[in-house]
């Protein structure tokens, strides 16, 4: 039978394209590591509260996927985002009372850490003498903000940090993460702000060794990343809040193509950015509205997720209490 989804894809093909990529992916090195850190936090934030209810748990996503061209990487082809928005994101939530996993690209912005210079080490820190070393007076309080809080987060078990560099690595661990938040219902949400390769090279048809130049001009097929949010939305956690973003340079488009992404991923909202205003102003598309969302600017720091993450909490409260309003 040619069942179609939202995608206009046969499913039986969108199943297929998702069994060929999980199972010709290269295994997880420390799979068993993160699903026990993974089960652990889930487990301790699911613990029935004062409210009847477990805390609420969202997984933030945030940076770029990488798409190697050979298997004993030298070359790859990368996704831009700082990690920014996820990581100001990250803050926000557990501000709000959310335990947050962050599925984060390595040398990315991290929670907490937004303020500190490029090169923390060299620039924070002094030597006063052969064996004393002190934190800089001028970034004194960034330090001790990123120290304190990041640590208060992790010692009180409201941040899972779960580093990953490829596209393989994100997709194993996103299903990991859906399917193991799935028992918490509607109580969880994901925040899917990272920028995901569209294309890839599949690991067997990838050159073992570095592609050498001197054959001349490369020809090479990238073939289609499946659209893993549909996945997420019906069969790794289906009551899960969902929350996508649309992402383009030309603002022509943008609300357009965010309409298309609500209905063909099921999402229950998308946040729509443009490239080179991402930080003061983005758009939250649902089924009915379109809500601009502003940073204030006659506040110093303030940030546009501020705004984002309160009106998110908001509308998942809505969903908790009426899940079928959205
Ligand atoms: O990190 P910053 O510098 O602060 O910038 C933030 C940001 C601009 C990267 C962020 O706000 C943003 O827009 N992220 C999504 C960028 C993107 O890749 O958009 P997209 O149209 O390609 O993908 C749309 C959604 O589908 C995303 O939520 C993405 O996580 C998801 N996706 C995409 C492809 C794919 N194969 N699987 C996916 O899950």
């Amino acid at each position: 039978m040619d069942v179609k989804n939202g995608l206009g894809v046969p499913q039986e093909t969108l199943d297929a394209e998702v069994k060929s990529f999980f199972e010709s992916a290269p295994p997880l090195q420390n799979r068993d590591d993160i699903s026990g850190k993974l089960e652990e936090f889930v487990e301790r934030n699911s613990a029935v509260s004062g409210n009847g209810r477990g805390r609420r748990v969202v997984c933030v996503t945030s940076g770029g996927t990488t798409v190697p061209l050979e298997q004993r990487c030298v070359r790859y082809i990368d996704n831009f985002s700082s990690g920014h928005r996820g990581a100001a994101s990250t803050e926000n939530f557990i501000k709000a009372g959310y335990a947050v996993i962050f599925l984060y690209r390595r040398g990315t912005y991290q929670p907490y850490c937004r303020s500190l210079p490029e090169d923390p080490l060299v620039e924070c820190f002094e030597i006063t003498d052969e064996s004393n070393i002190q934190v800089r007076q001028s970034h004194a309080e960034a330090v001790k903000k990123a120290i304190t809080e990041h640590h208060a987060a992790v010692a009180e078990g409201h941040l899972l940090k779960l580093p990953f560099t490829t596209i393989f690595e994100y997709l194993q661990m996103l299903q990991m993460i859906g399917v193991s938040m799935s028992r918490l219902g509607a109580n969880a949400m994901f925040y899917l702000a990272a920028a995901v390769s569209d294309f890839y090279v599949p690991w067997k048809n990838m050159a073992e060794h570095k592609i050498q130049s001197a054959s001349g001009p490369l020809d090479m097929r990238l073939v289609q990343v499946p659209k893993m949010l549909s996945v997420l939305r019906k069969d790794w956690a289906p009551l899960a809040f969902c929350i996508s973003f649309k992402l383009e340079t030309d603002a022509k488009i943008l609300l357009e193509k965010a309409d298309v992404a609500l209905k063909k991923n099921k999402m229950h909202m998308v946040v729509a950015n443009e490239l080179s205003n991402r930080n003061e102003e983005v758009v939250v598309v649902t089924a009915n509205e379109k809500i601009s969302v502003r940073r204030d600017k006659t506040q110093v720091g303030d940030d546009v997720e501020n705004h984002l993450i309160r009106l998110l909490v908001e509308r998942h409260s809505a969903y908790l209490e009426n899940p079928d309003d959205l």
